[in-house]
């Protein structure tokens, strides 16, 4: 009867509020965001703010959208020799794990860039820095994150409407690039056609690839395109600078509020110029173990497993974690995370 009573009296309420525009609505909220509904209910019901909200939340929409995390693991358009994917669940987990959330997360020898993307993607930080030395994959960063729209769409539509052959490879990568999309098309190209995706001079072209599709075993256009496009909807949050690293050590590593992901060109297994997999592969890796040391937030590096990293862990205090992995060709290999907090 009570129940009944309060019924009559809620409708009776919902009906007067009605005639003055209000009408009651049901939403599914996250535990959350309870806080964040409390908050706003005030001006649900003031039309006057309508517009004002509106306004708001749209201008906060590009900071908001929701990234597929399903889609981060093959977030980079580069399928780049040393790649770190396998280790992006592992680079996370340190993140997280840090007393003090950073502000920026650098990445001074960005490559494919897939940890500094994944970071960036799933807002661990709020901002995250590209270096990368070799000027053809800083220019397919520097387009892919500062390039107008007008660029972008030009480097686009080259890839979607691109006629994988050898004759229009070799045009590709012989022109004279001019122009930013120009660079980038042709860094995408060579990535894609190229063994092992290795862009160093003197790298060799496949020539059966995949199911004996040739060039076009590794060239998936649309698939490129909506990497590059899921990137630019989050690329308020990355900066990417063409340069030599160590140049920009001294500028940055008295932020405490910087974090390092360091993945140096390295082999322990020796680096003739026959198995060159960068064109800048040489690094002063004592002088970059000596930089990192003095950095004031925290870092974390990767090396191959060999005596000479674990010396200048030790002599440098970094902590060692070794990790395996399984090489393209299913061999098992260690590889060195060195940590400092
Ligand atoms: C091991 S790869 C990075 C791979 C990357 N972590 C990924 O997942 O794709 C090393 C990269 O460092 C770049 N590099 C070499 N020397 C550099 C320097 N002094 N400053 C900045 N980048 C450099 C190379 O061109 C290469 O792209």
């Amino acid at each position: 009867m009570a129940d009944t009573t309060a019924l009559i009296r809620q409708n009776r309420r919902i009906n007067r509020l009605s005639s003055d525009g209000l009408r009651r609505s049901s939403v599914i909220v996250h535990q959350e965001c309870r806080a964040v509904l409390q908050e706003v209910r005030p001006y649900l019901v003031d039309p006057t703010q309508a517009e004002l909200l509106l306004g708001f939340l749209r201008g906060i929409s590009a900071t908001l959208q929701p990234i597929n995390v399903a889609q981060v693991a093959q977030l980079s358009p580069l399928r780049y020799p040393g790649g770190k994917t396998w280790l992006v669940p592992e680079i996370k987990a340190w993140m997280r794990s840090l007393q003090k959330r950073p502000r920026t997360l650098v990445e001074p020898f960005a490559g494919g860039a897939i940890a500094g993307l994944s970071i960036a993607a799933e807002r661990l930080v709020d901002e995250v820095i590209l270096i990368e030395r070799d000027p053809a994959v800083a220019a397919l960063w520097e387009l892919i994150i500062r390039g107008t729209e007008l660029e972008a769409d030009e480097l686009f539509q080259k890839i979607l409407h691109f006629d994988m052959t050898t004759e229009a490879v070799d045009a590709a990568l012989s022109a004279y690039a001019t122009s930013l999309p120009m660079k980038a098309f042709a860094t995408i190209v060579k990535n894609r056609v190229n063994r092992g995706g290795i862009l160093a001079p003197g790298a060799s072209r496949m020539k059966a690839g995949e199911n004996g599709k040739g060039l076009k075993s590794r060239w998936y256009p649309e698939t490129l395109v909506k990497r590059m496009r899921m990137i630019r909807s989050f690329r308020h949050r990355l900066q990417a600078i063409s340069g030599d690293a160590f140049d920009l050590f001294p500028m940055m590593r008295e932020e405490p509020d910087t974090a390092w992901f360091v993945d140096p060109p390295y082999t322990a297994s020796g680096k003739s110029a026959g198995n060159r997999l960068y064109a800048f592969n040489v690094i002063d890796h004592d002088q970059l173990f000596a930089e990192m040391s003095r950095c004031a937030g925290p870092v974390m590096m990767t090396y191959d497993d060999a005596p000479e990293v674990r010396a200048m862990a030790q002599e440098y205090g970094f902590a060692v974690k070794q990790v395996p992995m399984k090489t393209t060709h299913h061999e098992v290999k260690n590889e060195l995370l060195l940590i400092k907090a």
